[in-house]
């Protein structure tokens, strides 16, 4: 039976460092704060977004949740990002994603100060991070790296296959898994929709990272004995308790786990260590700024 990576108790253990140093910082007169913006309601960005708001709090960050009404204007919402941009209160900005369809997010993206950037979604973060030398790394691929560290499973040399291209994991965890660096050094595959047949690539896979967003789509067959198995999915399912539905990772856990030799369960796994390295990203902004 597979090793299940306990992300919450590794991310408490992420967010007790964190909470330590923050004290350090604010006995030196640095009090970290994070601005977060909100723009509509979309009821799983509501979650994630409360969620960091909390986070924060525990761990002596300064937060606000700035939330926006679904009908402001780009304009208007550029106004915003520049007024946290330019507050030094706020040493983190992130705009949550995604964002009503009326609104050019890369432009939102590109207005986030790069110093301030925690999400590390701006490009020249994004340029950082692709030659090696990141100031930030984006929340969720670092969390996976942590998750990995701290169950000593280095991917040096192994066979890393990432399932989804996406710029918040995909694309990005490629990137940092690839440096010629500890705990990086990873060959690499990212799969993506043009992939003709899926599984012989899942099947050469060391260590399986599988962040498309389908639920449950990872299958016993797709895997091979002693696999990695790294589920970056969230996942809502229609249920009939008392939330009206449950959360699925994108593997299907029942029939995968059995044939890993270690597993990150969904919920808690990969999810509590995004916010984690969030509030890590934002005392990191604090000390820069200083
Ligand atoms: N939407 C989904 N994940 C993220 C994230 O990590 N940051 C932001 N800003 N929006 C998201």
């Amino acid at each position: 039976m597979a090793d299940i990576i306990d992300g919450k108790s590794i991310a408490a253990q992420i967010r007790l460092e964190v909470s330590e140093e923050v004290k350090t910082l604010k006995s030196a007169g640095i009090h970290p704060g994070l601005a977060v913006i909100l723009v509509g309601n979309n009821p799983a960005s509501e979650v994630y977004v409360n969620m960091k708001g909390k986070a924060c709090e525990k761990a002596g960050i300064y937060s606000i949740t700035d939330r926006l009404t679904a009908e402001i204007s780009e304009v208007e919402l550029l106004e915003k990002v520049k007024f946290y941009n330019e507050n030094p209160a706020y040493h983190g900005l992130l705009v949550q994603l995604p964002l009503p369809s009326h609104i050019d997010e890369q432009k939102i993206i590109e207005a986030v100060a790069p110093h301030k950037d925690v999400d590390c979604f701006h490009p020249y973060n994004v340029g950082r991070l692709m030659i090696g030398q990141p100031i930030f790394e984006p929340a969720t691929p670092a969390g996976i790296v942590e998750l990995l560290k701290h169950s000593k499973i280095d991917p040096a040399g192994k066979h890393v296959v990432i399932m989804g291209r996406s710029n918040i994991v995909g694309k990005p965890l490629s990137m940092m898994l690839v440096q010629k660096r500890p705990f990086a050094n990873a060959i690499i595959t990212v799969l993506h929709t043009a992939a003709k047949n899926m599984d012989d690539y899942t099947r050469a896979a060391d260590i399986l990272v599988a962040a498309m967003g389908k639920p449950e789509v990872v299958k016993a067959r797709m895997v091979k004995k002693g696999v990695v198995v790294i589920d970056v999915g969230v996942n809502r399912i229609p249920d009939n308790n008392e939330k009206g539905y449950r959360l699925a990772g994108d593997v299907d856990f029942q029939e995968v786990s059995p044939l890993a030799s270690a597993i990150t369960p969904v919920p808690g796994g990969v999810g509590p260590m995004t916010i984690a390295m969030l509030l890590k990203n934002t005392v990191k902004a604090a000390k820069l700024s200083n």
